[in-house]
């Protein structure tokens, strides 16, 4: 369970721990500054002492400070104070919640006096309690034997001198829990979430007002998914599509945004089979699909007023003696037909009858699909930007800015012609591996094809950011959720238009 937030007044309740900010220098800011006349200057000698530079997210401790009531003042950097912005404020929280997580139960910031430039006073409350609540998540469902400190921890952020944030929290605190969906499913072991189980959870657990759909491998055939199936040939698990519809605009007749997942809950690479190590981490091939499911979900929990419809394509990509071999020609719902080189690039398989189905069952004007397509990304621009690949200036450029408001960065790469060339086939229409070059534009290029003529389409390839080795400044290691955020911004945004 993540940490509890309340905006409060100030000495509401009792806490353990207390919360003031320095900006880039050490400089005490808002409250910090009347407390250390309080403490006679011990928090200045403390920035000294232990050489404080007041950076984003930096944090020093001072324990049972002489003349404070709490056991505990932690002091956190928020960096140059003009510089100061949302992504700033959910660092910091990020940082707090880290520093406090095994050793506080309650902690109190307030926010009096801190007077930052590029947001209210309420919006940085906010944005600091998501960034707090974002990093305070953990997976410990499977740890049935208690270790050191679990037992102990953060339970409760008050916020106090910033009356009117709840509100603005309200929306974030959807989108945290959408976060937290995408994460728990990513998190799973490929045992327990599997095409039929994902679609279970998803039904179970659908927020009021959110229509749930699924169907199987006979609907599949009927409508001539020979792609996706083919991926699914060599798995007992039955193959799924998951649809999850929101009408939030009170017109069903508004064409929708529609978003697509690639859900492969377990990648072995199939006949062409991946070698270990690092196979274990192919349960989590499915991150795309749970971050669309993530952002269904915060949509339908804040009650955005537009029309949304997230779709996942739910496979299990396994060798075995019915799998589908290297060579083997299958033909797509589109009817175009496909020489499969290698069974490990199946998730564009997956995503050409998905794409192809989706465009023609909800006629969107914008569709973007979302997946961990490519490793190859990774060893080009590490895992600091996703890959952004779209056939539209307009929606490439929201899509990067609602990146940058949520810092969740995204590159655009080139597409064209000359790429497309290098998937022809010699006796298909197409082939689904091109040369060793531009793995990750030739995979785009492959799902532009079974993209509709006038239909505006962007694809993100999110393999880099969406497991992390190590923690980071909004997530603890390992699911990182990274999407939901992303794309409930990109919604937003369309709204203003
Ligand atoms: N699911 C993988 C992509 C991936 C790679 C995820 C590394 C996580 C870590 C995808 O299905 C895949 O196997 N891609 C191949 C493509 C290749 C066969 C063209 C890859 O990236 O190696
Ligand atoms: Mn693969
Ligand atoms: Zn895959």
């Amino acid at each position: 369970m993540a940490v509890k937030i309340r905006f409060c007044k100030p000495s509401e309740s009792a806490t353990d721990t207390r919360i003031v900010f320095a900006a880039a220098g050490g400089e005490l800011i808002g409250s910090g500054g009347t407390l250390d006349s309080d403490l006679d200057g011990l928090i200045r000698r403390a920035i000294t002492a232990a050489r404080f530079e007041g950076a984003v997210g930096a944090t020093i401790e001072l324990l049972v400070p002489h003349g404070l009531k709490e056991d505990r003042l932690v002091l956190c950097g928020l960096g140059p104070v003009e510089k100061a912005d949302a992504c700033v404020f959910e660092k910091a929280g990020g940082a707090i919640a880290a520093h406090l997580r095994a050793v506080a139960i309650r902690a109190h910031i307030d926010m009096e006096g801190l007077s930052p430039s590029l947001l209210s006073i309420e919006q940085a409350a906010a944005h600091l309690a998501h960034g707090a609540v974002l990093r305070s998540y953990a997976f410990d469902h499977y740890r049935k034997q208690p270790t050191g400190t679990a037992s102990l921890r953060l339970e409760e952020v008050l916020l106090s001198g910033a009356d009117g944030a709840a509100s603005l929290f309200a929306r974030l605190d959807a989108v945290a829990q959408g976060v937290f969906y995408a994460r728990d499913l990513v998190s799973e072991p490929p045992n327990i979430v599997f095409p039929q189980s994902f679609v279970e959870r998803v039904r179970r657990d659908a927020p009021t007002g959110l229509v749930v759909e699924a169907f199987g491998e006979d609907k599949m055939c009927e409508l001539g998914m020979g792609a996706l199936l083919g991926v699914s040939q060599g798995s007992p698990r039955e193959a799924q599509i998951l649809t999850m519809r929101w009408n939030g605009a009170g017109d069903a007749n508004e064409t929708p945004i529609v978003l697509v997942g690639k859900g492969v809950t377990f990648d072995a690479g199939g006949i062409t089979l991946k070698k270990s190590p690092y196979v274990e981490q192919m349960k989590w091939d499915m991150a795309g699909a749970a971050a669309v499911v993530g952002t269904m979900r915060a949509l339908a929990l804040e009650g955005v007023p537009c029309n949304v419809v997230g779709v996942c394509g739910l496979v299990e990509n396994m060798p075995d003696g019915n799998a589908q071999r290297p060579g083997d020609v299958v033909t797509s719902m589109a009817g175009r037909t496909i020489e499969v080189i290698n069974t490990d690039a199946e998730g564009r398989l997956v995503l050409a009858d998905l794409l192809h189905w989706a465009q023609r069952e909800f006629g969107p004007a914008v569709i973007i699909d979302m997946a961990t397509l490519t490793g190859d990304l990774i060893a080009c621009v590490g895992r600091e930007y996703a890959g952004l690949f779209s056939n539209d200036d307009d929606l490439a450029h929201a899509l990067a800015s609602a990146g940058l408001a949520v810092d969740e960065k995204l590159l655009r790469l080139p597409m064209g012609e000359v790429y497309d060339r290098m998937i022809d086939s010699e006796i298909a229409d197409m082939k689904n591996l091109g040369p060793p070059e531009a793995g990750p534009v030739t995979a785009a290029q492959f799902l532009a094809r079974f993209v509709k003529e006038g239909v505006t389409w962007a694809h993100l390839d999110v393999t880099g950011q969406v497991w992390a080795e190590k923690a980071g400044g909004l997530y603890p290691a390992g699911a990182t959720g990274f999407g939901v955020r992303l794309l409930e911004q990109y919604i937003h945004s369309t709204l203003d238009l």
